[in-house]
């Protein structure tokens, strides 16, 4: 509906005051409800332009909309200073319901658009575990996938591990020195990176080790046999503890171009930056990108001629722009990258590659304990993503223990989603709260602002939380088992249901497809999270204040179709951030 209202207002506006170009105005759903369903502050931009009073263009504005809005069921308002609200009357929100019952998880679909965007998350490095700031970027990451994805972008969804560079030098020199296969096969991810860490701190004050390292790299680079086996063993083992670790979290990336599969590409972006004259060989033949607007310089290429992160960066920039012409290219990466990604765009952009405005680093703040710290070992240690997701699991468990002691301990099939009849898994419900309450935490916050990681927050039954909002949906679905319907695309009455309780809920629903839409140009699930969370506060209000099953029939089959429709938004929002719903807690 916002869109529709949107529309009509430009058409208007641009006829009555005869204007070419309208300016940006908004349409948003006011934060008090008495202020309508939907307010925008159209005239009170347009009495800037115009030089007229606010009031009196929300007046004419208002008057010309009065056939438009009349069709529509909308009732229209002015209120000063200025604004123009808008009241859905029950015939309108009557019809949103049904498409809500009638199209289930899929309304609020966009149509199919050309444009392709690509979405790029996760990229851990190989031989070392992935750790928490990994998770942040894997799971905003797939939120905006399906969010863009739901919308109807064509989407590639694809990561940029990191398993190139000289780093691996050390490593290789590492293996050969004190390596032991056995204790690798053993235990991979955690060898590799003993072995990386005693070489880096070996080498720091010592010039021999450094170029040991940079001869094993260099051999590596031109396909030294023995270099590329140890290599691709331990890139192997890497990837497989990468998909364990997706595999808990539920996420699935189809694409993945890591840095060194841009390694044949890498001349060309040396030529070209040369070429275009926009990177400059030193004394010392390093090749430094400077730019004219003071950001500070960026190396492409080391004297010993070694390519580096960056370098491979603009190789992969140009390979996607090429191959496959994306309207916009999204990089999903912490917010201490921002002058790096800064430095990329632009030299992407001078070298031709692709604009600057196609290019978005979507970055997020960093995870940090109690104390204010980077959220680490007590040593200081990156803590593996795998131990904090079984943790969350652990955990969730004891409230699911909580809630419903009679669940059975186990139970057949696999997801307890799918069916009532399958729900008995506790150790299913319990990952399905503990991965949604981490992810949920997560999201529910700004991306941009630093998350104090919190796990009685996280999991907070009665507090902002998944688990807050997936019980809402389990009652929903509780009170509509107990009613025994299948489904009740029956007629909807709204003037049946006066009470405030029932009103807030359906309004709100409304507004669920503008949520999704605003979420996808901010780049920031936390909107539609949200939302979510409002909603299950309005379920719980409902819930708890209106009977429903003990209701007057006609009434009843009017708020079981209320019911219906918010188990249907509830699962669909939670869905688009990547978290399941369980069908009972
Ligand atoms: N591998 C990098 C890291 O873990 C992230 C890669 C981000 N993407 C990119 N196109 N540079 O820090």
């Amino acid at each position: 509906m916002r869109s529709q209202i949107k529309t009509a207002l430009g058409v208007i506006v641009s006829k009555k005051f005869g204007l070419k170009n309208v300016p940006s105005f908004s349409v948003e759903a006011p934060e008090n409800a008495e202020h309508g369903d939907y307010a925008t502050n159209l005239a009170l931009i347009l009495a800037k332009i115009l030089k007229k009073k606010p009031m009196d263009i929300a007046r004419a504005v208002d008057m010309e909309l009065e056939a438009w809005s009349l069709k529509h069921g909308i009732k229209t308002e002015i209120a000063p200073p200025g604004f123009i609200n808008f009241f859905l009357d029950n015939k309108n929100l009557g019809a949103a319901l049904k498409e809500i019952l009638k199209k289930k998880e899929r309304f609020g679909r966009g149509a199919k658009k050309k444009e392709t965007i690509i979405i790029e998350y996760s990229s851990p490095n190989i031989a070392k575990p992935m750790g928490v700031h990994h998770l942040r970027t894997t799971i905003i990451g797939q939120a905006l996938v399906n969010i863009h994805s739901f919308l109807g972008y064509k989407v590639l969804a694809m990561s940029f591990p990191g398993d190139w560079g000289t780093q691996f030098g050390s490593l290789i020199a590492a293996y050969k020195k004190w390596g032991d296969a056995k204790k690798i096969k053993k235990n991979p991810i955690k060898e590799m990176l003993n072995l990386y860490v005693r070489f880096s701190h070996l080498a720091e004050g010592d010039e021999t080790l450094q170029e040991e390292a940079q001869k094993e790299f260099k051999k590596l680079e031109q396909g030294h046999k023995e270099n590329r086996k140890i290599w691709t063993w331990f890139r192997k083992e890497s990837f497989k503890d990468f998909d364990k670790v997706y595999k808990k979290l539920g996420v699935k990336i189809p694409l993945v171009f890591a840095e060194s599969f841009f390694e044949p590409y890498l001349k060309k972006v040396i030529a070209d930056a040369v070429n275009k004259k926009i990177a400059e060989r030193g004394q010392d033949s390093s090749l430094v990108v400077k730019f004219p607007d003071g950001t500070p310089p960026l190396l492409l290429q080391k004297s010993d001629g070694a390519t580096l992160y960056a370098t491979r960066d603009l190789a992969q920039m140009k390979y996607r722009v090429q191959k496959w012409h994306p309207a916009k290219i999204l990089i999903v990466v912490a917010n201490q990258q921002t002058l790096y990604f800064d430095q990329i765009f632009k030299t992407a952009a001078m070298l031709g590659y692709t604009k600057k405005e196609n290019l978005v680093h979507v970055k997020f703040g960093m995870v940090l304990d109690s104390t204010g710290k980077k959220f680490a070992t007590r040593e200081g240690k990156l803590i593996p993503l795998a131990d904090v997701l079984d943790e969350a699991v652990r955990r969730a468990r004891k409230i699911v223990d909580q809630l419903n002691p009679n669940l059975p301990q186990k139970a057949k099939p696999r997801t307890a989603t799918r069916s009532a009849s399958s729900a008995g898994e506790k150790n299913k419900i319990a990952e399905v709260v503990g991965i949604g309450g981490l992810k949920f935490f997560d999201m529910s916050q700004n991306r941009l602002s630093d998350i104090v990681f919190d796990w009685n927050k996280m999991l907070n039954l009665k507090g902002a939380s998944a688990p807050y909002v997936q019980y809402a949906y389990a009652r929903l679905k509780s009170v509509l088992r107990k009613a025994k319907i299948k489904s009740s695309v029956g007629p909807i009455d709204l003037d049946l249901l006066k009470e405030k309780q029932e009103q807030a809920l359906w309004r709100h629903l409304v507004h669920f497809t503008e949520t999704i839409e605003d979420a996808a140009a901010r780049y920031e699930p936390s909107r539609l999270a949200e939302y979510l969370l409002k909603l299950a506060e309005k379920i719980n209000y409902f819930y708890e204040t209106v009977p429903i099953l003990s209701a007057e029939k006609e009434i009843k089959k009017t708020r079981l179709a209320l019911v219906e429709a918010a188990a249907i938004i509830i699962k669909s929002g939670l869905n688009l951030l990547g978290i399941e719903v369980p069908e009972r807690m």
